[in-house]
This record gives C-alpha cells, structure tokens and sequence, in this order.
C-alpha cells in the first residue's frame, strides 16, 4: 500500500512537472492552493513588477486552480493582445454579478464575437474622435460650473467632482441635465457600482468559486445566493432602465434632446441594420448602461485628478510651467476651451503624464484566453486570465528622467533624445477592446487638468508630523 501510495505521488508529481515545464515561467506553486500566498492583497502590479524582474515578460501563477498569466512589457501586450486578438479579448465571467444578476449583457463583459462588435459599433458612433466634438460645450459648462462650485466651497472637492462627471456622462448619454448629487440617476448608478466593484474581486461570492452552488434551492438555510442575486437584478435594470425610458418617452413628445440614445433611434429607424425592434432595444439599452453606469462616478477621470494634484504639489516647477501656458493662451481672463488645446503643448504633455505617473488602471481591465495557445515555446492554457502590467510599461525610462519624477517634458521632442512611450498607448487599453470613451476621457481630463490651473495653486500641506504629502494607491477596480 505504502509503495502504491508513493509510486502515484510520484507519479503525480512528474505530470505536473511536465505540464509546468510548458507553460510560462513563474514562482513556484505550492500543492493545491497553488501561488493562492504569493499574490498581496494590495498594490499587485508592484509584485509582478518584482516577478518580471526574476522571470521575464510574461509570468504565469495560479491560484486555486485558475491560471494567471501577467504581462510585463508593451511588445507582450501588442503581440498577444493586439496581434492575436482572437484568443486573447474575452473577460473573466463572474457566476454572480455575471450570470445571476445579469451584468454578461453590458458591453465591458462581453466575451469576442458579434454583439462585442455590434455594441462597439455603436459605440463608436457616439464616442469616435470626431463624434465628441458636439459634446466639447457640454463638457466645458459641466467643467466650469465644477471650478465655481470648488472656489466657492473647497471643501465639497470630491463631492463635486463626481457631480461634474456625471452631469457629462448623462448629458453625452441621454441628454438629462442633472443639477444635484443626489439626483436618483447619479445614487443608482453609484448605489448599482458599488456592488459591481465589490462583486468583481475574485473570491467576493463562493458561487464565483464554485458555480454549482447556484442550484442550491432558495429555502435551502443560510442560503443568501438568490435574494442577493434578486437584489442586484433589480438595482441593475433599473439603473439602465430608467433613464433609458426617460429618452423614450422625451423622443415620442418631440422633445429630446440630442444625445447617444436619441441618436441610435434615429439611426436604427433609417436603418435597422436587419435587427428586430427588441434587439435594438437590448442593444441600446446596455450599450447605454456601460457608457453611463460605469463613468458616472468616473474612477478614471476621478484618479487621474487626484494623481494631477498630488502631482502639483510635489512638483511646483511643473505647477508653475503648466500655469505660465494658460495665462498666455487665456490672457488670464477667461477658463481654456477644446479649442485652445491644439495650441498648449505643455499642459497636453501634463496629461499624458498624469496617464503614466499614476496610471488609474495599473492591471487595466482583465482578459481571458478563448484557447490554448503556444508562445515563444511555452503554452497558455484555454480560460487563463490575463492582466496587463500597464504599471511595469509606465516605469519606462527611455527618455533618461527617472520614472518616479512627475515630468511632462519626457514627451517631448524639443527636450529629450527618444520621448517615453506614449502613454495613450497602454492607458487605455489595446487592441480591439480599447476603451472606446478615450477621446470624451481625455477632453475631460484637458478641461478639468488647465481649469484646475487657470484658478488655484496648489501646494503641499506637511501633515501632522510635517512629513511630506505621499499617500498610498487604494487597490480597487481602479486605483
Ligand atoms: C481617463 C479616462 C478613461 C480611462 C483611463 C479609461 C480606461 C479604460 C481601460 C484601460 C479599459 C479596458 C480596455 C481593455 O480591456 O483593453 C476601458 C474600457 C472601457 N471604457 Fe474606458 N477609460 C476612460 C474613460 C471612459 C469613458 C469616458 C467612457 C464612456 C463614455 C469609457 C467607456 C469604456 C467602456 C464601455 C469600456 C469597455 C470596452 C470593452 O470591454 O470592449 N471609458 N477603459
């Protein structure tokens, strides 16, 4: 029995030895739980920046039986996410907040195919480079009444920011002016992004680690899975509901306003692209949720700030060239528009900048693999997730300033050698599930980064132990 018992281990030990000498190097797993141990709880991309350090590009671990490959420069990322599109632009699926609660419809979640593309197209209508322009006055008034708001009361900063964002995004989107944080739009859509946030740590529900649990009954004791579900099922549809509604009703008294929905009527009544009325619906209806739902708060935008402005308080000089740029442009008697941003070189480099010293997604959004794939001789396995290291492609040198200096002037020809890669590049993500809100994105952040230094200075306050301003990223869907 003892030889028997051994022989399998042994056994069992050289299969699994042989399996990992395929895939991609990576610290070496323990029995069962795998790397379950070596992955922190916060501020991941640091320790995968280590493991690239040791293993190279591409580093694979796995916990709980689930790979994680983790990529570590921007040739990995073009050539596995942009050249081999295909096998590499799923989503991880959730049991619960996916499947139960319905969120696998929103555009963000969908897995490569057809209505990934048709949802994209969409899209694409109202968020191309072109498109945004009809927005640049809503966004500049949404900006504006923000900078008043913060000189009148600077204590309501972030309060006030959120309000900004989400009178944007509703305007862009269905063309509802919002005039209160509390607006029921703006608490269900926070309300209904909270759970998602909380939803989409791995391990937040034992039904995403063991999916069967769903069949569990509802009476069964103890059993919270289905009034959860239930829960977050009515939060959902009515956040992308209700506003949808709104449109619909505006557009058959002839009173909307122009917006995305509004829009993707029209167009869909000239042309119904060979979909049943209740297709369209469902497609407009999600398309417009993932636009709304997920930018009302703006993480993004609302990091990338936050990053802007530590950054002016650590960095005067670059405070002082930035504001040097407005007051020219402006003559100091009026906020800039999207028009002068052409003409402010600086400030533009500021905002790639604020993309690269503190980017708001450092792991950008996950991927999975469709198939089993080989690379450079090692094989990535079918359903293996994939997390982008845009952090270790931000630490990028090759301008000759240290990463760690906030310093516009690495994107610029006129004083570097070789600028540092650009990064609109990565921050944004790749290939074909780029985000498609980049150019509204970065509008915002253009307005809000030279509106900010049209009106303030900001400076650095020593805390309580007159230790400098140096606070620490908060780990989330966005950092
Ligand atoms: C500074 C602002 C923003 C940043 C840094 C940002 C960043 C990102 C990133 C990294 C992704 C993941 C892409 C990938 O998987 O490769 C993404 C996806 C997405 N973003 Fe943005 N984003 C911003 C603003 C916006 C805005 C304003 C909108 C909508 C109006 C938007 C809508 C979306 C959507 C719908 C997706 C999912 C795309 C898909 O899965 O195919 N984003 N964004």
């Amino acid at each position: 029995m003892l030889f028997l018992t051994t022989s399998l281990y042994v056994i069992w030990n050289i299969a699994i030895r042989f399996k990992d000498s395929k895939l991609p190097p990576g610290p070496r797993k323990w029995p069962f739980i795998g790397n379950l141990l070596h992955f922190p709880r916060a501020n991941m991309w640091l320790r995968f920046h280590e493991w690239h350090q040791q293993y190279g590009d591409t580093v694979y671990a796995e916990a709980l039986g689930r790979g994680v490959l983790v990529l570590g420069s921007m040739e990995v990322i073009t050539e596995l996410l942009t050249d081999n599109a295909s096998t590499f632009s799923d989503r991880p699926t959730f049991t619960m907040i996916g499947e139960m609660i319905g969120l696998k419809h929103s555009l963000p979640m969908l897995p490569y195919g057809p209505k990934l593309k048709q949802h994209r197209k969409l899209c694409h209508f109202a968020l191309s480079q072109d498109s945004v322009k009809k927005y640049c006055s809503t966004q500049e008034d949404a900006v504006a009444m923000y900078l008043s708001s913060i000189l009148n009361s600077p204590s309501t900063f972030y309060e006030e920011l959120r309000l900004a964002a989400g009178r944007i995004i509703m305007s862009v989107t269905y063309g509802i002016a919002i005039q209160r944080a509390e607006d029921i739009y703006i608490t269900e859509a926070e309300q209904t992004m909270d759970m998602i946030s909380k939803s989409t740590v791995p391990g937040a529900h034992l039904v995403d680690l063991l999916p069967p649990l769903r069949y569990i009954p509802s009476w069964f004791p103890f059993n919270t899975i289905h009034s959860f579900a239930l829960q977050g099922r009515v939060l959902l549809n009515s956040m992308v509901r209700r506003p949808y509604e709104h449109v619909k009703r505006e557009v058959a008294a002839g009173a909307a306003r122009s917006s995305f929905v509004s829009d993707c009527f029209e167009s869909f009544e000239s042309d119904s692209g060979g979909l049943s009325s209740a297709e369209q619906e469902h497609l407009i209806l999600w398309a417009s949720g993932a636009m709304y739902g997920g930018k009302v708060r703006a993480p993004q935008t609302f990091a990338s700030i936050l990053s802007f402005i530590l950054a002016m308080a650590r960095f005067p000089n670059v405070q002082k060239k930035i504001q040097q740029e407005v007051d020219a442009i402006t003559g100091g008697g009026r906020l800039p528009t999207l028009r002068d941003r052409p003409n402010m070189p600086y400030t533009e480099a500021s905002l790639k900048e604020v993309l690269r010293w503190r980017p708001a997604l450092p792991l950008s959004l996950a991927r999975k693999t469709r198939h089993s794939v080989e690379y450079k001789g090692y094989i990535i396995p079918k359903d293996t997730i994939v997390l982008p290291n845009v952090w270790a492609v931000s630490v990028d040198e090759k301008s000759g300033i240290p990463s760690s200096r906030f310093a516009p002037e690495r994107h610029m020809k006129e004083h570097v050698k070789e600028t540092a890669i650009d990064p609109a590049s990565y921050a944004f993500g790749f290939g074909r599930r780029v985000c498609p809100g980049r150019f509204l994105g970065e509008n915002n952040l253009f307005l809000l980064v030279s509106g900010l230094m049209a009106i303030f200075n900001v400076k650095e306050s020593p805390g309580d132990n007159n230790t400098p301003l140096n606070p620490e990223y908060k780990s989330g869907l966005v950092s």
